[in-house]
């Protein structure tokens, strides 16, 4: 099925989600608040829009891959008047749980079927074509969704309802982001100590502690290769604040989100806001 999709947020992962939903054959329009990073889409075959509400007109899907729930909110508000009734709405920016149903529901207010489609997987996956998607959303437009996720993504994972697919999203991030910083901390107090980092990768090969996800972090930052960035620091610091947020809303206290937002947040001040997050390693420096 070829389908008109109007993505609204041309970031990391929106311009390679856009990328190739054109290459799987679908009508794609874009629009970004700073035009420089939607334009250089146009090479592709993408229709570039100079607002959102001309990004979603006579579109059969609207994806938003935006920075959070508040931009969400206020793009979608320019968007709503231009999009024909029965359009689906995939979700796919990192918001709260509240702002899920927020968005939900002016989305039942305009007649769209709304998808809660976050992601997972990063730079790589998504220029691959091959995240993650958490999907949940109305039975009766899943035709017209599908080709969408197939495009962007190698696996579909349905949930119930609106809502589910965050929830299992936060849950994932939770882990990624606590072992993202679990192994910037390891390599800082490696090299405080005088123990070579290679020493430790040595012993941990093979074994249930090794992990290729630390590997990869680690690589990153020894490799002085955080820039660009496959997740930024600063969205980082966005996602571990909704995850302590969601556990202080249901009764659970997670230290680590808390403190690794902090961390977070300590490598912004010092200047690497746009760089990997596995600058969370620079964190446990004062400068
Ligand atoms: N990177 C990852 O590995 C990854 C993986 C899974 C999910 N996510 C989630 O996906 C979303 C996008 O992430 P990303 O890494 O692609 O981030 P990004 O490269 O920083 O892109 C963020 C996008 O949001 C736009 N934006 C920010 N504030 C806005 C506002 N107030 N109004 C309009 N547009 C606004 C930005 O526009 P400008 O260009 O004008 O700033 C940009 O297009 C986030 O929710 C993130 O948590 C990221």
């Amino acid at each position: 099925m070829t389908l008109t999709v109007g993505v609204l947020g041309t970031g990391i992962m929106g311009a390679a989600m856009a990328r190739n939903l054109i290459k799987a054959g679908h009508t794609v329009r874009v629009w970004n608040r700073s035009a420089d990073k939607a334009e250089p889409l146009a090479d592709d075959g993408a229709v570039v829009a100079p607002s959102p509400a001309e990004a979603v007109r006579d579109a059969d899907v609207v994806l938003t891959m935006l920075y959070d729930g508040a931009a969400v909110r206020d793009v979608m508000r320019e968007a709503f008047p231009a999009v024909k009734t029965g359009a689906a709405w995939v979700q796919s920016t990192t918001v709260s749980l509240e702002d899920v149903d927020a968005l939900a529901a002016a989305a039942a207010e305009h007649g769209l079927a709304f998808y809660d489609a976050p992601v997972l997987g990063t730079r790589q996956p998504a220029e691959a074509g091959q995240l993650t998607v958490l999907a949940a959303g109305a039975e009766d437009r899943r035709d017209i969704v599908t080709p969408v996720f197939e495009a962007v993504g190698a696996r579909t994972v349905w949930l119930e309802s609106p809502g589910a697919a965050t929830r299992l999203k936060l849950v994932a991030n939770s882990w990624v982001l606590a072992l993202t910083h679990a192994g910037a901390e390891t390599l800082s107090l490696a090299e405080a100590l005088g123990v070579d980092p290679d020493k430790f990768l040595e012993l941990i090969a093979g074994g249930p502690l090794d992990n290729g996800y630390l590997r990869g972090k680690v690589g990153l930052v020894r490799g002085d290769q955080l820039s660009p960035a496959s997740f930024a620091v600063t969205t980082a610091e966005k996602d571990a604040r909704l995850i302590a947020a969601a556990g202080r809303q249901h009764g659970v206290r997670l230290d680590l989100a808390e403190a690794g937002a902090e961390r977070f947040r300590r490598a912004a001040e010092l200047g690497h806001g746009d760089k990997d997050m596995a600058a969370s390693y620079y964190a446990s420096f004062d400068k």
